[in-house]
């Protein structure tokens, strides 16, 4: 279809008056982006939506699991001592961060986690945390001072409204913002860039963005951690990933990799002149 043709505002707001998105808080501009990129594809609306739609369902990943935001504000508005060292803290972020998959793997070995990466990376003082999901709600294991500037992107309204009131809560400035991070790349400058275990999907949305986005971002050090395995553990994705971050790697910028139990962290950064 020609994009002229399209009616997209009216393409845009079908999607989300659909069930599954009605009450979801998603960014439209993401939705904007998906018709534009699939319109050539395909010759009636019909089909383009459905397209659209399963882009939609791998991006927003609703099989992940979402937990209810305003049950978890009442009871992080009830935790007595909210600085990220309390017991109480810690334990309410550990259950939330076990509501996603990707975050929930990561629970056994967090505290090595941010060990190995802040002493390959410095501490940072300006963080962009790309396509966050909950990951903020790691902030207690990472051991960075409350002046950290933690920037969190995410397209899922309610996602971002509960980020903000954690910050705030615990100490952080409310740095976390609706932001398709693809169609509008944030253009602060900061010391660490986190992707984490989302640029192999943000590849299957649109081949090349990853390219694109990391050579927009003005960070020092880009980390983006991938998957070494499946979700179900039978197959190893490793050599996939080392090739996906290696043709997606801008010029003049070099690679290192931190192994950390089923993940693998490339740390990307500018070849100094
Ligand atoms: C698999 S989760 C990864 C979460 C987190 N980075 C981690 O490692 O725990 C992917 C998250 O990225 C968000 N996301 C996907 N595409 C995005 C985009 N283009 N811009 C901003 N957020 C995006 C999704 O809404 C979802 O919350």
């Amino acid at each position: 279809m020609n994009t002229s043709d399209i009616d997209l505002e009216s393409l845009i707001q079908r999607i989300l008056d659909t069930k599954k998105y009605r009450d979801s808080g998603l960014n439209p501009d993401t939705i904007r982006d998906l018709i534009l990129q699939e319109a050539p594809r395909y010759q009636s609306s019909k089909k383009l939506l459905k397209s659209v739609k399963r882009k939609l369902h791998n991006i927003v990943a609703p099989y992940l699991g979402e937990p209810d935001y305003e049950i978890l504000t009442a009871k992080l508005e009830q935790i007595n001592n909210p600085s990220p060292e309390s017991p109480e803290i810690k334990s309410f972020c550990e259950a939330v961060l076990a509501e996603h998959a990707s975050t929930q793997e990561r629970l056994p070995y967090m505290e090595d986690f941010y060990n190995r990466l802040f002493q390959r990376t410095g501490i940072p003082n300006i963080v962009l945390d790309l396509a966050c999901g909950l990951h903020p709600l790691a902030f207690p294991w990472m051991g960075l001072p409350l002046s950290v500037q933690y920037h969190a992107y995410d397209i899922i309204q309610p996602r971002i409204d509960f980020i903000n009131f954690y910050f705030t809560i615990i100490g952080l400035e409310p740095l976390a913002e609706n932001r398709d991070i693809l169609v509008n790349p944030p253009g602060i400058k900061a010391d660490l860039g986190l992707i984490f275990k989302e640029a192999h999907r943000m590849e299957k949305r649109q081949p090349g963005c990853n390219r694109r986005l990391w050579a927009d971002l003005k960070v020092e050090t880009l980390a983006i951690s991938l998957p070494t395995q499946n979700l179900s553990g039978t197959h190893s994705l490793l050599n996939q990933h080392r090739d996906l971050v290696h043709d997606n790697l801008p010029e003049k910028h070099v690679v290192e990799e931190i192994s950390i139990e089923n993940e693998i962290v490339f740390l990307i950064r500018k070849v100094q002149a």
